[in-house]
């Protein structure tokens, strides 16, 4: 235990002083792994959707319902989901909105060994890809759906030009996800963001606003676009919780010291930020 303490010290300290070209976000979620976490049961990695949550697991999945309301699954559906963490969305989804299938992809090829044991259903399908160059045919799916991961995806609109390819005609793309509001404004708050991207292996290239990042989905093609900010259900109540549960005996034996501190702490440097669904359809 302490040994695996000590490797993965290593490897979080490799990724604050590596030079490297790209982000590889499949090194930090590899240090996560099944452990490093503040689930109750699952092993969903967002932030969740607290406005009548109380449990991480009840918020995570109440954030993974809006999206796929929001998405309009429906009976029927082929659904690509990309960046599908552990899964678990992908099999709520499945119970709760009754899609013909749903393939799900992830950078973290350990994620998907996970997953794919947890959820043995013929409908879900786990395939190791880049969402930024999707190994799928053209007009292949009903709704391509992103739950908080596409601010990982180098560059964000070469997603947005897959999702374009590979979406059936009147197809949706539906996002959760994160974008700078203000950009910091002291030396100290640029160096802060700028060690948060370095441990969540996000490029600079998606720091921007809500403006640019509609500018983006037009530019790739997308129309009807709406954008719902829930904000105050997101960064606020997760912080609250994140530091309540730390405390637990149960994360203290389980979640390394310095990701703990992370997640207790680190969501400070969400101060600037938003929080969004959208939506955008194939027009
Ligand atoms: C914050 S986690 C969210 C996981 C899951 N959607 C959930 O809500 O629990 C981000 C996920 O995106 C995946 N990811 C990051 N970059 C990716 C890429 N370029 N292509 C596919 N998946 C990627 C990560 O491996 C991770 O599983």
């Amino acid at each position: 235990m302490a040994t695996a303490k000590l490797a993965a010290t290593a490897r979080m300290l490799g990724l604050f002083f590596s030079r490297q070209e790209r982000c590889a976000p499949q090194k930090i979620y590899d240090i996560l792994s099944t452990h490093n976490n503040l689930a109750e049961n699952s092993l969903y990695l967002n932030l969740g959707y607290w406005e009548n949550a109380s449990t991480y697991d009840g918020a995570c999945q109440a954030l993974a319902d809006i999206l796929g309301r929001h998405a309009g699954i429906g009976a029927g559906d082929h659904i690509l989901d990309a960046g599908c963490g552990f899964g678990d969305q992908d099999d709520y989804w499945l119970r709760r909105f009754g899609p013909a299938h749903v393939t799900a992809i992830n950078i973290t090829s350990s994620q998907l060994s996970v997953a794919r044991a947890r959820f043995p259903d013929p409908r879900l399908e786990f395939t190791t890809a880049d969402a930024t160059a999707l190994p799928f045919g053209q007009s292949s799916f009903d709704k391509v759906i992103a739950l908080e991961s596409a601010f990982h995806f180098e560059p964000r609109e070469a997603f947005f030009g897959e999702a374009m390819r590979v979406l059936k005609p009147g197809g949706v793309l539906a996002l959760a996800d994160i974008v700078v509001a203000r950009p910091p404004q002291t030396a100290f708050a640029r160096h802060v963001a700028k060690i948060g991207r370095a441990l969540w292996q996000t490029p600079e290239c998606n720091v921007y606003g809500e403006e640019v990042y509609l500018a983006k989905l037009k530019a790739a093609g997308f129309g009807e676009i709406k954008i719902t900010p829930i904000t105050p259900f997101v960064f606020a109540p997760f912080k609250a919780f994140a530091q309540r549960r730390v405390m637990d005996a149960e994360i203290r034996r389980r979640v390394h010291p310095f990701l703990r501190h992370v997640w207790a702490a680190s969501h400070g440097g969400f101060d600037n930020m938003e929080y969004l669904i959208i939506t955008a359809v194939k027009t």
